[in-house]
């Protein structure tokens, strides 16, 4: 086609010849598009050139080609066959293409492949990433239990809540964050003869896993000393977030984390606050109790802004409900109006079990597993769970 253009164009200019007209007849027989796979780099392929239809009408050949499958149709119908025929056109002009490129592939002949140029890295190391991508995503969900309120159930809460996990399975480390202890004592463990405590690990960066002893559920325990914790820390840098680098190192062991804190909002509490990522608030149904929540939304909102964006109320919960009283039907009923759905529907009813499981260094669930105290904390951990928690 090439060489027609060009002695067309100078036989023209030069001088007319017969067999010029001859020529040019030629070439108006002959489509434009002649040209395309002659210049295509597709073409230097010898898969490609061999496949390739020599002459101009042979490049309409493949149009039969999809016609059978759309021939099996009757007789009868042929008209409505013969309909599509224009649109099925195009698809054999870019068949050939892609059998090109397989073939080339299969071969292995070395040649560079269009997939080589786009993007060979990512291909190549694709498995490696996803690998390293899903390792953090099996990281405890680690829930603080807080209310500067004292004898609101914070501890009570957080055995039997992390003992209800462990029932169901999972993998539960508590932590005792509180110098009273009390948490530590509740399963069995004298705060007074403990070696290394959480003072160890906040003060002195003692890996955590050295002070955590194996109970009903794993427990990182408080000793009496931790009350001078918070004045040891004062000075050191990166003081709110001991607790945090500290869990880095199990946090991989365990699916949640649940942490007891002090009735304050001392730095001990904000350690807690800094770690985790869900905070639990019991509330005991009172009026009373009811009024220091704002002190403690004001404080979690200065965590988020400053040292944890993540950190969000997973739940209040009403703790120490005695449904006889108007008094506590209406403190629940204060609490729904201001906080909506923040309030869990699990209730948390008195129970003398409560009491009396600390003392045998249990929790309730072990103590009395049968007890309606018991299945109060099964409830929450089942509300906890479909809440979209570990
Ligand atoms: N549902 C309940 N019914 C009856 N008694 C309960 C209930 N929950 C907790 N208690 C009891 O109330 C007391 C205070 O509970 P708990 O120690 O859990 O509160 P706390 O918020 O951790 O207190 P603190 O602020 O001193 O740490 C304990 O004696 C506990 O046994
Ligand atoms: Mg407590």
């Amino acid at each position: 086609m090439g060489f027609l253009s060009r002695k067309k164009r100078q036989s023209v200019v030069e001088e007319p010849h017969p067999i010029v007209e001859e020529l040019q007849e030629m070439e108006e027989v002959m489509p434009e598009y002649e040209d395309t796979p002659a210049e295509s780099p597709v073409a230097d392929s010898e898969e490609y050139v061999e496949d390739y239809p020599a002459a101009g009408e042979e490049y309409f050949e493949p149009e039969p080609e999809p016609a059978p499958e759309l021939a099996p149709a009757p007789v009868a119908e042929a008209a409505v066959v013969a309909e599509p025929a224009p649109v099925a056109e195009p698809a054999p002009v870019a068949e050939p293409v892609e059998v090109a490129v397989e073939e080339d592939e299969a071969e292995g002949d070395g040649r560079m492949k269009a997939s080589d140029l786009l993007a060979p890295m990512r291909q190549d190391f694709a498995p490696v990433q996803e690998a390293d991508e899903e390792a953090p995503l099996k990281t405890a969900d680690v829930i603080a239990f807080a209310n500067q309120k004292g004898g609101v159930a914070k501890t009570t809460t957080t055995l039997n809540l992390a003992v209800a996990f462990a029932e169901s399975g999972y993998r539960v480390l508590c932590v005792d964050l509180d110098p009273q202890g009390n948490l530590t004592m509740s399963q069995g463990i004298d705060p007074d003869k403990v070696e290394k405590s959480l003072y160890d690990v906040l003060v002195n960066d003692m890996p955590i896993s050295e002070i955590i002893l194996e109970r009903e559920i794993d427990i990182a325990v408080a000793s009496i000393d931790l009350a001078g914790a918070e004045i040891a820390m004062s000075t050191k840098i990166g003081r709110e977030r001991s607790l945090e680098k500290a869990l880095k190192e199990v946090s991989a062991d365990y699916d949640f984390v649940c942490i007891d804190t002090p009735p304050s909002l001392g730095l001990l509490t904000i350690n807690a606050l800094t770690a985790a990522n869900k905070v639990i608030v019991p509330v005991q149904c009172e009026y009373l109790s009811m009024r220091g929540l704002v002190q403690l939304q004001n404080t979690l909102k200065m965590i988020q802004e400053n040292l944890n964006p993540d950190v969000r109320i997973e739940g209040i919960l009403p703790t120490m409900l005695d449904t006889r009283t108007v008094h506590a039907k209406e403190a629940v009923e204060i609490l729904e109006e201001n906080f909506g759905d923040l309030v869990f529907r699990s209730r948390i009813r008195k129970a003398i079990k409560f009491a009396e499981a600390p003392v045998k260094g249990a929790s309730v669930l072990k103590y009395d597993s049968g007890s309606s105290a018991a299945n109060y904390y099964r409830e929450l951990a089942k509300e906890v769970l479909a809440n979209g928690s570990a």
